[in-house]
């Protein structure tokens, strides 16, 4: 089946990709079938994850006529009442970098103790086609470091210990945070349920 993530976020679109890796040769990034970037920005104007998830997918689904699989990730930290929540793109204002975002929050959590920073990373993946919606969730706790820790990954990953692991998502190989993350947890559920409802034959190898 031939599959388009629906996502212009080159980070998620290579977690997503390598996620999806056991459907097959069949799944495509929206550069591949849109490399000039015709298909208009999908705005995020909704209030939960997976209001958002759904428009990104239904979106794509219907610029591409194909399947779509799209995520939508919020950190929701309990100190701050579950903020940046599904803003956490936008967290330091529209345009923001990833920098401002993580200046931001640890700003916000300056005089945080290290035993009241904790958070949870949570994503609903949600996959359309012609005959059906379906939508998995995935979610990690963790902690939100004091200072930016390791240098990979992307957005918030610096600043989120992994729970048990004391290692920060930043610090962790691309496979590892896959193999953990919130996002490989909500694929994994996403992929099952495919399966569950005949659009595929495997269930996701041990990625
Ligand atoms: P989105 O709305 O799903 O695109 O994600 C919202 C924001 O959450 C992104 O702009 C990133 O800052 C952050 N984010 C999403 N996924 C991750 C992740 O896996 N690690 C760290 N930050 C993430």
């Amino acid at each position: 089946m031939k599959i388009v993530i629906a996502t212009r976020n080159s980070h998620k679109r290579a977690e997503l990709k390598r996620l999806l890796t056991p459907l097959g040769e069949g799944v495509v990034s929206l550069e591949e079938l849109d490399p000039r970037g015709e298909i208009p920005e999908v705005e995020e104007t909704g209030t939960t994850l997976k209001e958002n998830a759904f428009l990104k997918a239904r979106a794509i689904f219907k610029a591409t006529g194909l399947p779509a699989v799209s995520d939508d990730t919020g950190l929701e930290v309990e100190v701050l009442d579950g903020a940046p929540g599904v803003n956490s793109a936008r967290y330091a204002g529209e345009n923001c970098s990833y920098e401002d975002n993580i200046n931001k929050l640890l700003q916000e959590m300056v005089f945080v103790p290290p035993y009241q920073r904790k958070a949870s990373f949570r994503t609903v993946a949600a996959f359309v086609d012609d005959e059906l919606e379906l939508s998995a969730e995935g979610a990690v706790e963790g902690v939100i470091t004091e200072k930016p820790e390791g240098f990979g990954g992307f957005g918030y990953d610096p600043v989120f210990s992994v729970e048990n692991m004391k290692k920060s998502y930043a610090q962790l190989s691309d496979d590892e945070k896959n193999r953990i993350s919130h996002r490989g947890k909500a694929v994994r559920n996403l992929v099952e349920k495919l399966r569950q409802n005949g659009k595929i034959a495997e269930p996701l190898s041990n990625i």
